[in-house]
């Protein structure tokens, strides 16, 4: 296998750490050839809050990956998300400069200008952007602009704006557990890109990625990313509920949600139950599975309900055609697809896995492992490389090239 066809995503999540490294091959499908899952350690919600944990974490979850793969890794691209980011459609515009057709500097002005009409108050950045088209002319849907006639070039921008330390400081201790960091993704955009047909994206979907700290939110519509955002509730939540009403540790409720958990109490016999040792250590007691899917459902009720009041606040809800995708590790439970149905005004509901790779079964199948896979399928898709590359500063023909990669269309 040719080293310089590798390529890598590393997934900082708040329960796991995800660092995937994959092979491209010739019929242009992504093989897995290493999967680093360890638990996360100094993050809450997607935030920095132990630098040396968070540190450690991502060097043992590197490491298992390279141990697979056989190789070191130099760089690869990053997974950002949190309950900061939030994200604005805007739109720019530029004469076209005299000449015979548009050239790329009247793109690069155009999409400034767009970026210049982005809201962003003192320590917010616009944190990852994508051109959702060009018009030329007034003639909208126009994806590359380049060599055509017209005199006035106009752009969509989709733009995710966050709070910048928050990212640096997710990005610092992936450079610093030894990875260069070759570029930053939104997570919800690249899970939605492993998750999500073209012909969804195009009728228009809502991606729902249920992590442990917090729930991203993706909406793909005509094609391309409209909406996003991430609501600070997620798995730990419900594994909270269960501890605290049960009166449990926190391990002992997560075993319990994951082995016999559901998310619709009415699926479940009334007469089955299941013992469980109580935080005091002093006794274990039976608890009616009925109960347990009693306290677990209202939680990811809240979950769907505040995602959907966040999509019908961004106007693009009705537009979902398609329904929903459902990803990350709390959507895993039994029922969620239904419930979530029943939230979201009983638009189809389906739970994605990663699409258009191979691998261990595991990992390909599994939507846990969905962010990752998704951030090695974009490196993929822009011919990045996970080994050859030193880690170091890059060149300015690398910082041009990459602005280029990174404002075309594609999410
Ligand atoms: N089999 C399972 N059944 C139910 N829930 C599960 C299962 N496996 C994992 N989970 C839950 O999924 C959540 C973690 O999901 P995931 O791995 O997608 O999160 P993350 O990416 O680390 O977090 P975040 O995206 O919030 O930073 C935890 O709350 C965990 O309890
Ligand atoms: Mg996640």
């Amino acid at each position: 296998m040719a080293r310089d066809a590798l390529v890598a995503g590393i997934d900082v999540g708040t329960t796991k750490i995800c660092t995937i490294i994959a092979a491209q091959q010739t019929d242009g499908r992504l093989e897995i050839v290493g999967v680093g899952l360890t638990p996360s350690a100094g993050l809450k919600r997607g935030v920095i809050v132990d630098r040396e944990d968070a540190i450690a974490a991502i060097r043992s979850s590197v490491e298992l990956a390279q141990g697979q793969a056989g190789v070191e890794l130099t760089s690869a691209w990053v997974g950002v998300t949190g309950a900061h980011i939030s994200s604005v459609n805007v739109t720019g515009r530029t004469n076209v400069a005299p000449g015979p057709a548009v050239c790329e500097e009247d793109l690069a002005r155009a999409v400034q200008s767009a970026r210049d009409a982005v809201p962003l108050p003192q320590d917010r950045e616009i944190i990852h952007e994508v051109v959702r088209g060009f018009a030329v002319d007034g003639e909208t849907g126009i994806s590359r602009p380049v060599g055509m006639s017209g005199r006035r070039l106009d752009v969509e921008l989709h733009a995710v704006t966050g709070t910048a330390s928050i990212v640096e400081n997710v990005e610092r201790c992936v450079a610093d557990a030894g990875v260069a960091v070759a570029r930053r993704a939104l997570e919800p955009i690249a899970t939605g890109t492993a998750v999500i047909t073209d012909a969804e994206r195009d009728l228009g979907v809502i991606l729902i990625d249920v992590g442990g700290g917090t729930s991203d939110v993706a909406v793909f519509l005509g094609g391309s990313i409209a909406h996003t955002s991430a609501i600070p509730v997620g798995g730990n939540h419900v594994t909270r509920d269960l501890a605290r009403l049960l009166r449990v540790s926190f391990d002992e409720a997560e075993k319990l949600k994951c082995r016999y958990g559901r998310a619709l109490p009415e699926s479940v016999n009334r007469d089955e139950s299941v013992q469980v040792q109580l935080a005091d250590g002093s006794e274990s007691e039976h608890v009616p599975l009925h109960l347990v899917a009693e306290i677990i459902e209202p939680r990811l009720e809240e979950i769907f309900s505040l995602v959907r009041g966040n999509i019908v606040r961004s106007g693009v809800y009705e537009q979902a055609s398609a329904g929903v995708v459902l990803s990350g590790g709390g959507s895993q439970l039994p029922d969620t697809a239904g419930l979530a149905s029943r939230v979201l005004d009983g638009l189809p509901v389906r739970v994605g896995s990663p699409r258009g790779v191979y691998g261990p079964i595991e990992a390909a199948s599994n939507p846990i492992y969905a962010t990752g896979i998704g951030l090695a399928i974009l490196a993929a898709r822009e011919g990045a490389t996970a080994v050859d590359r030193p880690a170091g500063r890059p060149t300015v023909l690398d910082r041009i090239r990459d602005w280029w990669e990174r404002v075309l269309p594609r999410a």
